[in-house]
């Protein structure tokens, strides 16, 4: 039987733990999937880098076409981050005929639509779960556990970096600087952590979730943001004597025709259940109409939570392959309401 071959795109904290979960994980991966799974080529942008992770020589390139173009590969792992090349690399690799996973949310928030379009087209898998909340399984939550509900509102702490943050200053009384360089050293961090402190990638991931569950387009541009750089360490203290816990929370929600989403600190009264979420977990709390009240909880950054959404999406590809169907023609990832936004 032929292996699946995968061309991992980015060798940094999230591609080094794929590499070692598909490595330690190998045995259970060939009984879920039924396939052997090959790691044929590694992109990255410094091939002569000393790394912690070691991949035989010949796998490591800097050369995109020796994946994009390569047609022993089936499938496409992009976790290189930014748009571009990210974009370019990934829309190459769906016209080549191969299925795509990726935990680029800047890509997914702006340009998901095209990118999904164009998978839809080919016949090809466009998977996610990684982009939003790290290793919580939310986005399938979204599309697969809750597809029979109207889903009316998503309020969650959906960024890793500004929770631990906020978590080292209220519980440690650690300077804002200090706290977030110890994320950036944890992996935590975005490559600019200023979209991390500035609530943008927590605004991208609140606009993919909406998106998903509430079942309309909802773009970044409709998120209002507001992050943490100006929080001081007495902002923290001061809430906390007043019996609050400060969080950066993002809200979606809609009603018969509208929809409003926001990233912003927010004051939580402490026994409020997001107030004891700390460091970097991330929790999303889910109301549908039908099942009432839900809240998923875990890890929301780092290597290895990462990693295993990324493979659980591999897996479900892999499911996909063997069955002759693409995850576009099962799960219609929006696009059946239209609603209006709160900013328009
Ligand atoms: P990272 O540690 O900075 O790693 C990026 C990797 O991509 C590096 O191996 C780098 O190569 C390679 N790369 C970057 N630009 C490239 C280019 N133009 N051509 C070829 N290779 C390139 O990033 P990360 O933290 O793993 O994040 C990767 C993605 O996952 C991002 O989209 C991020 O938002 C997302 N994500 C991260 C986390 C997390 O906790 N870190 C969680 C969820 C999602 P070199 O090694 O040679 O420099
Ligand atoms: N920088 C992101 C965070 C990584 O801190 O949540 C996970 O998406």
């Amino acid at each position: 039987e032929q292996p699946i071959r995968v061309g991992l795109m980015g060798l940094g904290t999230v591609g080094s733990s794929v590499v070692q979960l598909l490595e330690a994980n190998q045995e259970d991966l060939f009984h879920r999937s039924g396939k052997q799974i090959v790691v044929e080529k590694v992109l990255v942008k410094h091939p002569e880098k000393d790394r912690s992770i070691q991949v035989p020589s010949e796998c490591l390139t800097d050369q995109s076409d020796e994946i994009l173009k390569n047609e022993r590969i089936d499938l496409v792992i992009e976790v290189m981050g930014g748009i571009e090349p990210a974009r370019s690399y990934i829309l190459e690799a769906l016209k080549h005929g191969k299925h795509v996973i990726t935990a680029n949310k800047d890509l997914m928030a702006l340009h998901g639509e095209e990118i999904l379009s164009v998978a839809t087209e080919k016949g090809c898998d466009v998977f996610y779960e990684a982009s939003v909340a790290g290793g919580i399984p939310v986005l399938r939550a979204l599309t697969e556990g809750l597809s029979s509900d109207r889903v009316t509102k998503i309020v969650g702490i959906v960024n890793g970096t500004t929770n631990y943050i906020l978590s080292e200053m209220l519980n440690k009384e650690a300077p804002f600087e200090k706290a977030l360089a110890q994320a950036q050293e944890l992996g935590y961090a975005e490559a600019d952590p200023t979209a991390d402190v500035e609530g943008l990638d927590a605004a991208r991931k609140v606009a993919i979730l909406a998106t998903l569950g509430f079942r309309t387009r909802v773009s970044l541009n409709e998120v209002f943001i507001r992050g943490i750089g100006s929080v001081t360490l007495e902002d923290v203290r001061f809430a906390m004597q007043l019996g609050y816990i400060l969080k950066l929370v993002g809200i979606a929600q809609r009603d018969e025709d509208k929809v409003e989403a926001s990233v912003q600190p927010v004051l939580l009264p402490e026994a409020h259940p997001l107030a004891s979420v700390n460091g970097v977990f991330n929790a999303v709390y889910i109301y549908g109409e039908a099942v009432g009240e839900t809240m998923f909880y875990g890890p929301g950054a780092g290597g290895m939570p990462t990693a295993t959404a990324v493979v659980a999406d591999l897996v479900t590809a892999i499911h996909n392959i063997g069955m002759g169907v693409s995850g576009q023609k099962v799960v219609r990832p929006y696009q059946e309401t239209v609603l209006k936004s709160s900013k328009e």
